[in-house]
């Protein structure tokens, strides 16, 4: 399947409006709140397109050094074909240089989507309480970009036998939560 991702146009609106609404029922956007998109200066506004039309999309916010999702969605009819993840590597790559973390929020239930995130590498950082109208949890995930850059750096690297024990010790003794927490 040929992709390409290229920024949103104003005439983009009224297939990205659709698969809003298709998408999502109480946190849908409205026209307007689409619109108001185009005028915020840290607005990233992204689509796909497959077969000379609009299949996806996602805005997402830039500000200092944390981008965050603030929708993505995939046409129902082009589901499960690996769109959100091809998407989802395009915004990673996107933002790789120019943010230290990608960051959103997903309702609880959001199986599919979380299996995304979650397939991508991201974490859940926090659980929102009643963070939708509705009153569902949200959980807030997250990608910490620095750490990849780390691990980008370091791989092929032996690591000393000293670094190895200490990996032991973190799996074996439970301290891996606050060996994460340091590198956060
Ligand atoms: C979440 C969403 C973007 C995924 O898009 P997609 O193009 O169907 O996703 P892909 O085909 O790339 O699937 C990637 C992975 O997501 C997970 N996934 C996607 N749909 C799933 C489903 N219905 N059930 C379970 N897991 C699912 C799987 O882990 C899948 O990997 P696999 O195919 O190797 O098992 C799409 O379902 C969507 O638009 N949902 C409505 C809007 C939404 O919830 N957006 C996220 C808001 S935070």
């Amino acid at each position: 399947m040929d992709l390409k991702f290229r920024e949103m146009t104003v005439e983009d609106l009224d297939a990205v409006y659709r698969i809003n609404t298709q998408s999502f029922t109480t946190d849908a956007w409205s026209r307007n709140a689409l619109e108001r998109e185009f005028k915020l200066p840290y607005s990233h506004r992204i689509v796909v397109e497959a077969e000379g039309q609009v299949v996806g999309y996602a805005f997402v916010w830039l500000i200092k050094e944390e981008a965050f999702i603030m929708t993505l969605a995939v046409s129902p009819e082009w589901r499960r074909k690996g769109i959100g993840r091809w998407l989802l590597k395009r915004i990673v790559e996107t933002f790789k240089d120019k943010a230290e973390v990608i960051s959103l929020d997903v309702r609880k239930s959001n199986i599919p989507a979380i299996r995304l995130y979650r397939s991508m590498g991201f974490e859940v950082v926090k659980e929102r309480p009643k963070f939708y109208s509705d009153g569902e949890n949200a959980l807030m995930m997250e990608l910490r970009l620095d750490k990849m850059k780390t691990d980008v750096e370091d791989k092929g690297k032996e690591p000393e036998p000293a670094d190895r024990r200490g990996q032991y010790k973190e799996e074996g003794e439970g301290t891996r939560e606050g060996y994460r927490e340091g590198l956060r």
